[in-house]
C-alpha cells in the first residue's frame, strides 16, 4: 500500500470521428480503422483503501442491477473486473473501495464503461503503488474491451485491430460538439450484427477491409472545422439507423439547427453534432434541447486528456 487516502481520476467520453468497419473476424470481432476523440464529458472514479472490493455507482444510469440504461454495481461491472485484473497482474490483494460518479450516459456509443475501466486501472495503480509499466496497463486495458486502451491514451488516436491498438495522432485544433442522447441505449453487438446482415443482403456494400482514415486524419492535422465536417464517417451508422429509425429525425434536427455536420457516435444512439465554435455549440445545444428529439443534450469540446489522477 502506498499510503494514499484517495485517488480521483477523470474518465472522458469518446466519439469516433471515423469508424471504418471491416469484415467479421474469426474471433467474433470486426477489423477496425477508427479515429477516437476524447471529449469534455467525464465520469469520475475515486479509489480509497478498503478491505476486499466494494463499488458504488452514482449519477446518470446508476442502478443496483444490470438492465437497459443501468450500471451494475457488482462484479459484472467492467470497473470491478479492471480492479481484479490489475491486482492479479501486480500480485497484490484487490483491496479497494471504488466509487464511480457517472455523467456519461450508458449504452450511448460514448464508451463510458470503457472510460471507467481505464480510469480504475490508473486509480488503483496509484492507490496500490503498483507502478505498472505503460505497456502492461495498455495490455490489461485491451483484455477488458476494445475501447479501454483509448481511455488510457485520450486526446485523438488512431485505433486499429479491433480498436484496441491505439496510437496518438496529431490534431491542431479544439472542436466544439453537441451530444444529443436519443431514447434508450443500443447494444453494441446488436449494431455490429445488423451491419453484417445489411452487408450480406446487399442493403449496404460489402467490404474487404475497413475504410482508411486518411481524410479525417488530414482534417485533424489541418485544424479546419469545415474539413473535419466533410470527412466525418461512421460505417455503423446505417445499422444504428436501421435499428432505431427515429435517429434519422435526430440527425436532421441537428442539421436544421445549424450543425456543420452530425453523425451517430460509435454504435449509437448518441448523435454528435459539430459546431463552428464554442458560442455556436451553446446556441446549437439550446436549440436541440427544445427540439423534442433528445433525452439529454450536452455541449462538449475535445480533444481532452485520457484517464489520469486529478491534482
Ligand atoms: O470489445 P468490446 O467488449 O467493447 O466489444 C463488445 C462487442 O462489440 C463484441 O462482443 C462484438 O460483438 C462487438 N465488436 C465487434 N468488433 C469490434 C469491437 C466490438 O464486433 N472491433
Amino acid at each position: 500500500m502506498s499510503g494514499r487516502d484517495a485517488v480521483v481520476v477523470r474518465a472522458p467520453a469518446k466519439i469516433n470521428v471515423h469508424l471504418g468497419v471491416g469484415p467479421l473476424r474469426a474471433d467474433g470481432f470486426h477489423a477496425l480503422t477508427t479515429v477516437y476523440l476524447a471529449v469534455s464529458l467525464h465520469d469520475t472514479v475515486t479509489a480509497r483503501p478498503g478491505e476486499g472490493l466494494s463499488l458504488r455507482v452514482t449519477g446518470e444510469g446508476a442502478g443496483a442491477a444490470a438492465g437497459p440504461g443501468l450500471v451494475p454495481a457488482d462484479r459484472t461491472n467492467l470497473v470491478w473486473r479492471a480492479a481484479e485484473l490489475l491486482a492479479e497482474h501486480a500480485g497484490v490483494r484487490a483491496d479497494a473501495d471504488l466509487e464511480v460518479a457517472k455523467s456519461i450516459p450508458v449504452a450511448a456509443g460514448l464508451a463510458g464503461g470503457s472510460a471507467d475501466a481505464a480510469a480504475t486501472l490508473v486509480a488503483l495503480d496509484a492507490l496500490w503503488g503498483t507502478r505498472a509499466a505503460r505497456e502492461d496497463l495498455l495490455r490489461l486495458a485491451a483484455e477488458l474491451g476494445s475501447d479501454v486502451p483509448f481511455g488510457l491514451v485520450g486526446g485523438v488516436a488512431l485505433g486499429t485491430g479491433r480498436g484496441e491498438q491505439v496510437s496518438p495522432v496529431l490534431a491542431t485544433g479544439r472542436w466544439h460538439w453537441v451530444l444529443g442522447i436519443a431514447g434508450e441505449g443500443l447494444s453494441t453487438p446488436a449494431v455490429y450484427g445488423e451491419l453484417d446482415r445489411m452487408r450480406a443482403d446487399g442493403r449496404v456494400p460489402d467490404v474487404t477491409g475497413p475504410t482508411p482514415a486518411e481524410p479525417v486524419l488530414a482534417a485533424l492535422r489541418g485544424g479546419s472545422t469545415a474539413e473535419l465536417a466533410a470527412a466525418l464517417s461512421n460505417d455503423l451508422q446505417p445499422a444504428a439507423l436501421a435499428l432505431r429509425p427515429d435517429l434519422r429525425r435526430a440527425l436532421r434536427a441537428a442539421g436544421d439547427a445549424g450543425a456543420r455536420a452530425a453523425l451517430v457516435s460509435g454504435s449509437g444512439p448518441t448523435v454528435a453534432a459539430l459546431a463552428d465554435d464554442e458560442q455556436s455549440a451553446v446556441r446549437l445545444a439550446a436549440e436541440l434541447a427544445g427540439a423534442g428529439v433528445f433525452r439529454t443534450v450536452r455541449a462538449v469540446s475535445g480533444p481532452v486528456p485520457g484517464a489520469r489522477p486529478a491534482g
